[in-house]
């Protein structure tokens, strides 16, 4: 029902099946009052609208034209239909007289796609004890919704106020029941105070523990200024109540902010209000009229933003959009540093290879999850005991060594036995020169080391290179720019990386350490482009071993390479293993479906190269990953590996 087409960190692009509809998400719901429709919300892009079935239950007139003709009709929108259960009402007025059966059942009946049960908002810092109170009224009101549920999609909200451990909780719990969506609750009075950091925090602790193949929705949060980084959080549905209650108070929405329309001397953007009118004539017009310009302005712009972040995921830039949008307010860029923390977690999700380059945009990309993953899969590399040397190059770097290498310096004096030349750049640190054509780091414009402000930068560098070598030697440029102070002159060994030396470190990066001596061993024929100089195809004795991809530089192993990985990687290194129904089709190069995968490697990401096998451990094909390792497993409904060759 729910599929992923496109992946950046833990922001997915898909499509949600309500039915016979799909919707492109992240997608956002309208909200639409049942009695108070004043614009066309489809004309903008709605694809899915939302509604209140406890506003149409409690109004006589309402209720019956929904019980007669359905929501649909009542409110006149012939795609996907949610409807929120008077939750929100509960936590306004503190009452409200239904019971949850009866508002699933009247969702039901009124032929709403998706109902929600009666949960319970509980606000920010609560007391703990109430805060757990309400979450386990609110998961016996989800089990009870879901025995009474016939037809209807259900959401299933995340409650457990500001506490991580009640939020993580509820997820898992929820996690193990059949509901369709996860809506984030009672999140509205965090955005109301511009506790944007506070909402970073529930919002992870939800998806940490939320099934990957189940839609998020992020209830109440309609300012597209939040979409970006809610969306690189995991949340793929939004609801927009603020397109209308902005445009009551005369304010307009903005990706960067709000304005009052009392301040504007021009319109800010380019829709057809803004262009059509002026400031002063909309300010002179009657109330209806200008409330409904502004509301199709706020539309406009919040449905843009919207594509705007599809496109995102879709190139894999969406990390430089957040960084862009953050910076509209303090408390945004709080809210974005505190999501920097979690790149453990993110880096499960984020694709190892995207289609944009990786921009720095601020120190703030010093923390990105490339970067850490990175100085983790350093560790893939066998560790030299000698000398790392550390120099600047522009890239690609390889090509900019120049023949004489310079003067380097070291703290002791040594000699140069056993040595490994590192790249030191903004913003990964070190890079060991035989990985200087991956991805991310040929994809990469930054500012250059020497004019980084950060000593304390360089110096972590040096710390952690420490750990790994008997001596650091670095070049002249870096030994003044920092003030190292090294004072003992070196003279390196002429510097060159071989073929083979830069493709068993790129194969121990992509696979993991033993790669490179499975694939590349033997007598070695290496074709390059004529254009590029660089490694196209690789040969042992005449097979082809690998093709080197040319946008990211990874190894893409042929039948025989994959062949040599599978017999010297153990078991479950790189592996997909496919159930006994799908191993013919497998067999054949078929692409894989999700439901068909029955175990895999938990490292695997998205965009991973991988060994398609059976329960024997036999291989059947080979393959790209679409999806990383939890939602490979979790996922019963769409393709998780595009395959690229089968054994037959
Ligand atoms: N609308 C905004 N917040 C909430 C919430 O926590 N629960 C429900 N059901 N609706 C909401
Ligand atoms: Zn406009």
């Amino acid at each position: 029902m729910f599929e992923i087409k496109a992946k950046d960190g833990l922001a997915r692009a898909g499509i949600f099946t309500i039915g016979d509809y799909r919707v492109k998400t992240p997608a956002l719901m309208p909200v639409i009052h049942p009695s108070k429709m004043v614009v066309d919300v489809k004309s903008f892009g709605a694809e899915i609208v939302i509604t209140n079935a406890y506003i149409i239950y409690k109004n006589e007139k309402l209720r019956d034209m929904a019980l007669k003709k359905g929501v649909h009709k009542l409110i006149g929108f012939d795609g996907p239909v949610v409807t929120d259960s008077g939750s929100f009402q509960l936590a306004e007025y503190g009452d409200i007289d239904v019971t949850n059966k009866e508002i699933i059942e009247f969702q039901e009946e009124i032929g709403a796609d998706i109902g929600t049960s009666l949960d319970i908002p509980t606000p920010p810092y609560a007391p703990y004890k109430k805060a757990k109170e309400d979450l386990k009224i609110t998961l016996e009101r989800a089990k009870e919704a879901l025995s009474h549920r016939e037809n209807m999609m259900l959401n299933s909200v995340v409650q457990g106020s500001t506490y991580a451990d009640l939020r993580k909780w509820c997820a898992r719990e929820l996690s193990r029941m059949d509901f369709d969506v996860h809506p984030i609750g009672a999140v509205v009075p965090l955005l109301e105070s511009y506790d944007y950091k506070s909402l970073v925090e529930v919002v992870m602790a939800s998806v940490e523990y939320l099934p990957p193949s189940r839609p998020r929705h992020l209830m109440g949060a309609g300012h597209p200024m939040l979409f970006a980084l809610a969306v690189s959080m995991g949340c793929d549905l939004f609801d927009s109540a603020a397109y209308i209650l902005y445009a009551n108070d005369d304010r307009l929405l903005d990706p960067s902010g709000t304005y009052k329309l009392e301040d504007l001397s021009e319109m800010p953007c380019s829709c057809n209000v803004c262009v059509e009118y002026t400031p002063q004539e909309l300010r002179s017009m009657e109330e209806n009229g200008r409330r409904n310009l502004i509301a199709a302005h706020n539309l406009y712009v919040s449905f843009a933003e919207i594509r705007r972040v599809r496109q995102a995921i879709n190139e894999g830039s969406l990390m430089e959009l957040v960084d862009q949008r953050c910076r509209a307010h303090p408390r945004l860029l709080d809210a974005y540093r505190k999501m920097l923390n979690y790149q453990e977690l993110i880096e499960k999700y984020d694709p190892v290879s995207k289609r944009s380059a990786f921009f720095y945009t601020g120190p703030e990309s010093l923390r990105r999850v490339e970067v850490y993953r990175h100085h983790k899969r350093l560790n893939r590399l066998p560790k030299k005991k000698g000398v790392a040397l550390l120099s600047v190059y522009n890239k690609p770097y390889s090509r900019h060594v120049p023949v004489d290498i310079g003067e380097f310096f070291s703290p002791v004096p040594v000699e140069v036995d056993e040595w490994q030349f590192m790249v030191v750049d903004i913003p990964f640190g070190i890079i060991p020169l035989e990985l200087d054509e991956f991805y991310p780091f040929s994809q990469n414009e930054s500012p250059s080391i020497l004019d980084f402000e950060s000593e304390n930068f360089i110096r972590s560098i040096i710390k952690k290179l420490e750990e790994n070598y008997k001596t650091i030697i670095v070049s002249k440029d870096i030994n003044e720019r920092f003030n190292l102070g090294f004072k003992f002159r070196v003279d390196p060994p002429s510097f060159r990386v071989s073929d083979k030396d830069r493709l068993v470190a790129v194969a121990d990066y992509q696979f993991g350490e033993g790669a490179g001596e499975a694939l590349f061993k033997g007598d070695l024929q290496i074709i390059k482009s004529k254009k590029t100089g660089r490694i196209r195809y690789i040969y042992v004795d005449d097979e082809l071993i690998a093709s080197i991809r040319t946008s990211d530089g990874f190894i893409i192993p042929s039948w025989k390479g994959a062949s040599l990985l599978h017999s010297s990687l153990d078991y479950p290194r790189c592996r997909v293993v496919v159930d006994e129904e799908s191993e013919p089709f497998a067999r054949e190069g078929k692409n894989i479906f999700a439901k068909f995968v029955i175990e895999c490697d938990k490292n695997i990401r998205a965009n991973d190269e991988v060994l398609i096998v059976n329960e024997d451990d036999e291989l059947l094909a080979t393959g790209k990953s679409l999806l990383c390792s939890e939602e490979i497993l979790d996922f019963n409904y769409g393709q998780a590996i595009k395959t690229r060759r089968g054994g037959r």
